[in-house]
């Protein structure tokens, strides 16, 4: 045991009443409602927050609405004053690391070591590039056939933006939303989801004394079924991003219809990650490994379908049943746990069933499959194969730490097997053939392509799916699309 010491602010933070934060204020519930957010390696309550309804949903839009009409973040600051109040914001960032670190381990049942090393830095390096993006979203002029015209395009911000994300990687997702659309001009109501409410109202008040206008950010934890169907379905609400299930980003697209508001959706994945024999097999064991058990599998790019060239099963799964059976879990505020719980009781029993279902029906479970005894969510590294790519656990977006190995013969039944998925958010593989590389990228129908590495990402690459994984890109410049409307301007202008 090597029990991190504890952040002094992290913990007045947590004996702090939690409120909704709307124009510039913590607020209670119109209900006086709230909901307990827990710590998912021991079950027990972490803090009380208030929980919105439609009616908090409403104040929040109105405020974000005013702010936005105003021009007092879009209009009266130049976009100069808004990469200087959201880089100052990432410096909040830097020096609130360890305090914002042991609140995600805490809430979302991270080890603090990957909260501390990971989504704290590569969060603020996300937020960073947006923040210096803001004065170069630029327009053009366009070469009409129309005399004495000049005819121009503008990008201005949507408007009133709405956020609902999920918890595998609360601040990270925040701030993919949050950091866009600020630095376009637009007002953002965030809502998040309800087992991590925490890092996103540190969030929302960092952003405050960071000089973004209160009403700007608004930052309303509720349920989902409750505060992010209101905002989703909000007559006022011009734009709505989601990232989380496939089945509530149907119900968005369906609630955003009544005002046709404009929908970006990040989704599921079942990501094909695809072992030639011709690849370096042994450095592919270790990205497969952690491309399934980081972040417990709770991860919409984990590579959870692994295909592997038949002459290379054997040593790939005994090598990946080797790596799962070696992760140290454990409390996720210990500095040596390597995996952490899943994040509520529900979802581990959830990913539970798959195992257990498909175990029932005969398929071999090579490690792992159990829940680990004890009060916190934790549930083995699990490994099943070889199966079937057409079994329902190869098919199911099961977010968890659960890998199905399934064997192949040949590079047209690789990605004949990667593409039968309705998803389409990653795929990867390991080749050392040139040929190959390029052929197999083009074939494979997923948003991102790793070759010989898994996992990479980057504040300057679009990420987003095909299929059923999702509507638009994020990060990159492509995102700056979504959330700004283009206008063209013709003027006419006089012979003299
Ligand atoms: P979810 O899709 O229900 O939750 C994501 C967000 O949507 C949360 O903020 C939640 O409060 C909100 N939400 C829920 N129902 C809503 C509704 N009717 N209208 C508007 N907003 C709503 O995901 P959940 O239940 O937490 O996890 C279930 C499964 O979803 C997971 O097992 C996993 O397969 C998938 N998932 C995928 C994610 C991804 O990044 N691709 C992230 C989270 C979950
Ligand atoms: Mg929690």
């Amino acid at each position: 045991m090597a029990p991190v010491e504890r952040d002094l602010d992290a913990a007045a933070f947590l004996a702090c009443k939690q409120g909704l934060l709307i124009n510039g204020e913590r607020v209670s519930a119109a209900s006086g409602e709230t909901f307990v957010t827990l710590n998912p390696s021991n079950g027990e309550p972490l803090a009380d927050v208030a929980s919105a309804g439609a009616a908090d949903v409403d104040r929040a839009v109105r405020s974000s609405r005013r702010a936005f009409e105003s021009g007092v973040w879009r209009t009266k600051m130049t976009p100069r004053d808004r990469v200087n109040a959201l880089l100052r914001l990432c410096t909040l960032l830097e020096e609130k690391r360890e305090e914002m670190a042991q609140l995600e381990a805490l809430d979302g049942g991270k080890p603090v070591s990957n909260a501390r090393n990971d989504d704290l830095p590569i969060s603020t390096n996300y937020l960073r590039y947006s923040a210096t993006m803001a004065d170069k979203i630029v327009g053009e002029t366009r070469p009409v056939s129309v005399p004495n015209v000049l005819s121009y395009t503008v990008r201005e911000p949507v408007g009133v933006c709405g956020a609902i994300i999920p918890w595998n990687y609360p601040l990270m997702m925040a701030v993919w939303k949050v950091g866009p659309a600020l630095a376009a001009g637009n007002s953002l109501v965030l809502k998040p989801a309800e087992q991590t409410p925490l890092t996103a109202l540190r969030l929302g008040e960092l952003a405050l004394e960071a000089g973004i206008p209160p009403g700007v950010l608004n930052v309303i934890p509720g349920i989902g079924e409750v505060a992010g169907a209101a905002l989703a379905l909000h007559p006022d609400v011009d734009k709505i991003a989601f990232t989380g299930s496939t089945s509530v980003g149907q119900e968005i697209v369906r609630a955003a219809s009544g005002n046709l508001k404009r929908v970006s959706l990040e989704l599921g994945g079942k990501s094909p990650h695809i072992i030639f024999a011709d690849g370096d097999v042994s450095t592919a064991i270790d990205h497969a490994s952690a491309g399934i058990f980081y972040n417990q599998g709770q991860d919409c790019t984990a590579g959870s379908r692994v295909f592997v060239e038949r002459s290379a099963y054997d040593q790939v799964a005994s090598g990946i049943v080797g790596r799962a059976r070696a992760m140290r879990i454990g409390d996720t505020m210990d500095l040596a746990t390597e995996q952490g719980p899943l994040i509520t009781a529900e979802h581990r029993e959830r990913v539970a069933s798959f195992v257990d279902e498909a175990a029932s029906d005969g398929l071999d479970v090579i490690a792992g499959g159990s829940r680990v005894a004890g009060h916190g969510f934790f549930y083995e590294p699990t490994v099943l194969g070889p199966i079937s790519n057409l079994a329902r656990i190869a098919q199911e977006e099961i977010f968890g730490p659960v890998v199905v190995l399934i064997p192949f013969d040949g590079e047209d039944d690789a990605v004949l097997q990667s593409n039968q998925s309705r998803y389409g958010l990653a795929a990867g593989f390991w080749t050392r053939d040139l040929n190959r590389a390029l052929r197999v990228a083009s074939r494979l129908r997923a948003g991102r392509i790793w070759i010989n590495g898994w996992g990479y990402g980057d504040a300057t690459t679009p990420f987003g799916g095909f299929k059923m994984s999702g509507w638009g890109r994020e990060n990159g410049r492509e995102v700056f699309d979504m959330y700004t409307e283009v206008k063209n301007v013709w003027m006419r202008f006089y012979d003299s």
